[in-house]
């Protein structure tokens, strides 16, 4: 074929054909007629066109373009959406718990309604050191309110803080009749105790060392001042928690936006877990109208009391 469509008998056959649809005599037309006749009914026999038919109901219908490809779509989309359904369920589990940690960085667990125990934990509160100003002598008025020392000439110095919270056992449910131990430095940032350097400068008006005992809900309550920062220790609150003469809990309370905390080694020991340490604080009043800056900090301690 290629050699003669190259050949020159070629280009000689096509102008032929068209001299004889041209130029043709009648016998030739004739010829040419029923040859044409033929070639139809050739191509009509041979189904010429039935084939693309064939080939658009084919197609469509078989699915074999169509079908197989939205299969395949179909799968991928729906394999695709379960797995991501399943990975943000599984981010979703992952967040879950988060929140939980979240609510529990804000000293929040005693928003719930006070008769719905047990409460749901979502932290336990971290041991800190008892440090070396536990007093040794305590004062002979040791109740909650540090403010106010019986027998004083006045009041301390420094700004008061007035804070309460709750205590939780493990289990959620709240220890009553516990005893809330606090100790602090006054606003001179000395301790009641004979070992501290700073003793010589201590408020005398201050009482430095408080008990609160937990009622039937657990709460505690304390009125005290800011203490302030020592040495390189930033602001803190030493607690230790006691129920029936056993010590359940010794730490330290801190304060938020405290920048000197976070450079704190101690406040750093407790990684994560210093979220539980720390004590939201904003203006408000006392319970005698004084301008006071106001806390909350719930404990949660990591054992379940039963009794
Ligand atoms: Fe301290």
């Amino acid at each position: 074929m290629v050699n003669t469509e190259n050949a020159s008998g070629r280009q000689t056959s096509r102008h032929s054909t068209f001299v004889a649809l041209g130029r043709s005599k009648p016998a030739e037309s004739r010829f040419c007629l029923a040859a044409l006749l033929l070639l139809a009914l050739l191509v009509s026999g041979c189904g010429g066109i039935a084939p693309p038919s064939a080939d658009e109901q084919t197609g469509p219908s078989s699915g074999g373009g169509v079908t197989e490809p939205l299969g395949q779509n179909a799968g991928n989309a729906s394999g695709e959406g379960e797995t991501r359904s399943d990975e943000e369920g599984g981010e979703g589990a992952l967040t879950t718990p988060d929140m939980p940690q979240t609510e529990g960085d804000g000293a929040e667990v005693g928003e719930a309604n006070e008769e719905d125990f047990p409460i749901e934990v979502t932290y336990f509160t971290p041991a800190q050191t008892e440090g070396p100003y536990y007093p040794v002598s305590k004062p002979e008025d040791r109740d909650s309110d540090l403010y106010l020392l019986e027998g004083a000439p006045a009041r301390p110095a420094g700004t008061i803080l007035a804070f309460d919270g709750s205590l939780y056992d493990g289990g959620g449910m709240p220890v009553p009749g516990a005893v809330i131990e606090i100790w602090q430095t006054d606003n001179n940032g000395a301790y009641l105790h004979p070992a501290d350097s700073a003793s010589s400068r201590r408020d005398v008006n201050f009482q430095s060392y408080g008990e609160s005992v937990t009622d039937e809900n657990g709460r505690y309550s304390f009125r005290t001042i800011l203490p302030a920062a020592y040495e390189r220790r930033p602001r803190h609150i030493h607690v230790k928690v006691k129920s029936g003469g056993e010590e359940l809990l010794t730490t330290q309370f801190y304060f938020s936006n405290d920048a000197e905390a976070s450079r704190d080694r101690i406040f750093a020991g407790a990684g994560a877990d210093v979220e539980a340490l720390i004590m939201e604080v904003r203006e408000g009043v006392d319970f005698e109208g004084n301008q006071a800056l106001t806390g909350r900090r719930d404990i949660v301690l990591r054992s379940a009391i039963t009794e």
